[in-house]
């Protein structure tokens, strides 16, 4: 495999930064990994923004693990297989159920404080769980494990976290093929740096910007994914996307998450005509894995020609839910909702991206030197359909694995350093380069419009095919590309949203996050089997 990297370069001439541990990505997986790798070896953690600028900051409902005394690892894995449809690896499913429980207890150690009523935690309840066995912070749990992690690792010598670099490509040796680094771009100095490192683990996250339409911050561009899959990583499940059922629907208000466990409270779902619908979709109604709650609200918005639905907050004492959910209270407040009236406006918008960079349950690739782990890594844990609050717990369990394969995987290759030197070739070369030519945040603006349209919650084959078409054009248009993070950004989005059609295509059924129309049902005798992409 050639790897195919954005720009042409000198690298000898580019500054450089050297550790053992490459770490891209801040969110609970980067930083986590980054928090055992500073154990090891010397870290440097490149993220492209702010250090808090991640889902895991956004994540409101917590961390799903086993720790009640009524619930086992078991109970938990059966919940997450049966979510995930039937693509599920159902042995790395085992160890994120099983050693989940003891990674957490490692965030308390920590100091994250997750809410306890007494001597017990307050365990609340999602979608598709038929346990109470969420750890919440508040309705900030994200937020809460976010600060702990950066806190250790700002106060950690051997590691270095470095904000303002965006990840351009991951770099690997011409002749042993290994990942040896990265190429970023940095906004201190406007200009390229290689990071090179015997060990590079990509915990960029999420693509939920591949949607009009999403809960997540605009850095989640699915850089590390795309800048894989140039390098020669292979992409799996590319086609399986989590749509949240119950996102804020009012004018001018941002898409902000209203977390499964309001309705883990009891919260109850109506259509704008005041009918409960839910038990009418599943018997475990509002509680339904999120892609039938999802569609349910889709159905109910199309038969009352309406662009939300209501979640019946009406059960729960105002001054209750305010108690139990601040943040949630004080962002509809400040969109102008009456929470005293009992309800709130909500919609469904991308969430979650399944899909991603194939691994092991060690966060191995196919690329030695190569892991990755969290929401850009696709180890099979979540199948077609992630089960709630089971993604903090990934980034937990398989960064703290992928840093234990990759030290390993150092020391073997300790032996035999490689460096790499030279000139990287690439589609561009950007010293020719005088102006940016595009308006990069329109191209990206175009690709989330054609994904939101044709490749969304509900898709059929006409609508993806005209996707492919509309997605190869705007492709062709790019006939330079810029140094800069929107230009790359824009570049990435393009890739996985071309990925994600062709995936969709293929699958001619319906399945967890990728439902078909016109393959309304689930095949399990021929599509048991994941599509997997590769340069
Ligand atoms: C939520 O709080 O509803 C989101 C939790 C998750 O996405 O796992």
């Amino acid at each position: 495999m050639t790897p195919h990297y954005l720009f042409s370069l000198e690298l000898d001439r580019l500054p450089s930064l050297e550790s053992d541990f490459l770490i891209v990505g801040s969110g609970i997986a980067g930083l986590f990994a980054a928090y055992k790798a500073g154990k090891l070896g010397s870290v440097l953690v490149v993220t492209k923004q702010r250090a808090e600028d991640s889902n895991t900051e956004r994540a409101q409902g917590g961390i799903a693990a086993a720790v009640d005394e009524t619930d086992s690892p078991v109970l938990h894995l059966e919940d997450t297989l049966e979510a995930g449809a039937g693509l599920c690896d159902a042995k790395t499913v085992e160890i994120l159920v099983t050693e989940g429980p003891l990674r957490v207890m490692e965030l308390v150690e920590l100091g994250v404080r997750f809410d306890r009523e007494g001597s017990a935690w307050d365990l609340g309840r999602e979608g598709a769980h038929r346990r109470r066995r969420i750890l919440h912070a508040s309705d900030a749990t994200g937020g809460e494990v976010a600060r702990a992690l950066i806190r250790e690792c700002r106060s950690d010598p051997r590691i270095i976290l470095r904000e303002g670099c965006c990840l351009v490509d991951f770099l690997r040796h011409p002749r042993s093929g290994r990942c040896v680094g990265a190429l970023m771009l940095d906004s201190q100095t406007g200009g390229f740096v290689v990071c090179r490192a015997p060990v590079v683990i990509a915990a960029t996250g999420g693509a939920g910007q591949l949607y009009r339409g999403t809960t997540n911050p605009t850095v989640a561009t699915g850089d590390g994914a795309a800048a894989a899959y140039r390098a020669g990583a292979e992409l799996m499940d590319m086609e399986f996307v989590q749509f949240h059922p119950t996102v804020l629907a009012m004018p001018n208000a941002p898409h902000f998450l209203i977390s499964e466990a309001v309705r883990g409270e009891g919260a109850l779902l109506r259509n704008v005509r005041g009918e409960r619908f839910m038990p009418r979709y599943h018997q475990m109604a509002e509680l339904a894995p999120r892609d039938v709650v999802t569609r349910a609200i889709i159905r109910e918005m199309q038969e009352t020609q309406a662009n939300h639905v209501l979640l019946d907050i009406s059960q729960s004492e105002p001054d209750h839910f305010q108690v139990r959910f601040p943040n949630i209270s004080s962002t509809c407040r400040e969109y102008g909702l009456d929470l005293g009236k009992g309800y709130i406006p909500v919609a469904p918008a991308t969430h979650y991206i399944m899909g991603g960079i194939k691994t092991g349950s060690n966060g191995e690739t196919n690329t030695p030197g190569f892991y990755a782990c969290g929401e850009v890594a696709c180890s099979g844990v979540h199948g077609a359909n992630r089960l709630a609050s089971n993604s903090l717990l990934e980034g937990l369990v398989f960064g703290a694995r992928a840093v234990t394969a990759g030290w390993r995987y150092l020391q073997q290759s300790m032996e035999q350093p490689l460096r790499l030197t030279g000139y990287l070739d690439g589609r561009q070369d950007w010293t020719s380069l005088t102006a940016d030519l595009y308006d990069w945040q329109e191209t990206a603006e175009r690709v989330r419009t054609i994904m939101w349209d044709k490749a969304g919650i509900i898709r059929q084959g006409q609508g993806l095919a005209q996707a492919a078409v509309e997605l190869d054009r705007i492709d062709r248009e790019i006939a330079s590309l810029a140094p800069t993070r929107s230009a790359v950004e824009a570049v990435n989005l393009l890739t996985l949203g071309r990925l994600a059609v062709a995936a969709a295509q293929l699958r001619t059924e319906s399945r967890g996050g990728h439902f078909r129309s016109d393959f309304p049902s689930r095949d399990d005798v021929y599509w048991l089997r994941h599509i997997i992409f590769e340069v």
